[in-house]
C-alpha cells in the first residue's frame, strides 16, 4: 500500500458513494460508504450528502477529493443535464460544493472517471492505443482515453441512431423497462457498438455499469472488429477514477 491517498466520490441516480483510494495500487483504504440519492437530487440537497460522506470519513483538510458526476462538465459547471434534476444546468459544481463543504474538488463526468480507473488499475491497464469504455446504466456513458489521455465529455451515449437517442433503447434501463431479454438487448447494443465503431475506430471496448455483472449474457453475441471485454472495477470504477485524477491535479 503507498502512502499517497485521495477521496473519491461517484454521485449516481440512485447512490452516492465514496471512500478514500489508494493511488498507486486503487485500492480501496476503508470500506465504501453509500447515501441513496436524495429526490429530487436538486443541487443543494446532493451538495448536502457530498458533506454527508466528507463528515463520515472525517476527512483531512488537505486531502484531494475528486467529484465524479453524470454530466458533461465544462470548467466546474454543468452545462447540460440527463438524468438529475434539472436545475442543475448553469451550476458550477466546484464552487456549490466550496459553498456547502469548504472544500474544494476536482470534478469529472462519471463515465470518464469509471474509463480513466479501467485504463490505470482494470481492464485496460497500461493499454497503448485507443480504449473506448461504455458504462451501461440508467444512462450510457462512454470514455475515450488514447495513450492513456483522457478526451473528456464524450457524449455519445446520446448518438442520435433512427432518429433515436441511443440512451434511451440501449442503455440497462432501457432493459429493465421494456422487460427486454439478453438476447434482444444484445441486438440492440451489436447496433449501437458497430456505429460507435464506425465513428471512433477504438482498439478495445471496455463495458462497465451494473448490467456488467452479466456480461457473459451478452457479451458473447456481439461481433465486433476490436475486442469487448467486461469492466473489472465495477461499481468502484467511479470513485477510484475521480481520486485519482484528484491526486493528480492535487500535484500540480
Ligand atoms: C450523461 C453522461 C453520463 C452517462 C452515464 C448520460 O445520460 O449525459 O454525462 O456519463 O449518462 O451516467
Amino acid at each position: 500500500m503507498g502512502d499517497k491517498i485521495a477521496f473519491g466520490i461517484d454521485v449516481g441516480g440512485s447512490g452516492i458513494k465514496g471512500a478514500p483510494v489508494d493511488l498507486e495500487t486503487g485500492d480501496l483504504t476503508a470500506p465504501r460508504f453509500k447515501i441513496a440519492t436524495p429526490q429530487p437530487a436538486t443541487p443543494q440537497a446532493v451538495v448536502e450528502v457530498i458533506g454527508q460522506l466528507i463528515d463520515h470519513f472525517a476527512l483531512p483538510d488537505g486531502m484531494p477529493i475528486g467529484l465524479s458526476f453524470p454530466s458533461p462538465i465544462v470548467r466546474g459547471r454543468i452545462e447540460w443535464m440527463a438524468n438529475l434534476d434539472q436545475s442543475w444546468v448553469g451550476v458550477n459544481l466546484v464552487d456549490a460544493v466550496a459553498d456547502g463543504t469548504g472544500r474544494t474538488v476536482t470534478t469529472v463526468n462519471d463515465a470518464d472517471a469509471a474509463g480513466y480507473a479501467e485504463v490505470a488499475f482494470g481492464a485496460a491497464k497500461g493499454h497503448p492505443g485507443t480504449v473506448a469504455v461504455m458504462t451501461l446504466g440508467t444512462g450510457i456513458g462512454v470514455a475515450l482515453i488514447s495513450a492513456g489521455q483522457l478526451w473528456p465529455n464524450a457524449e455519445l451515449g446520446h448518438l442520435v441512431i433512427n432518429g433515436r437517442d441511443a440512451e434511451t433503447w440501449a442503455a440497462a434501463s432501457a432493459r429493465e423497462r421494456e422487460q427486454l431479454s439478453y438476447v434482444k438487448c444484445a441486438r440492440r447494443l451489436q447496433r449501437y457498438f458497430t456505429e460507435i465503431d464506425r465513428l471512433l475506430w477504438p482498439d478495445l471496448f471496455v463495458v462497465g455499469g451494473g448490467i456488467s455483472r452479466k456480461h457473459d449474457k451478452f457479451l458473447p453475441l456481439l461481433k465486433l472488429r476490436p475486442p469487448i471485454v467486461p469492466a473489472v472495477l465495477r461499481n468502484t470504477a467511479g470513485i477510484v477514477g475521480a481520486a485519482v485524477l484528484a491526486g493528480k491535479a492535487a500535484e500540480r
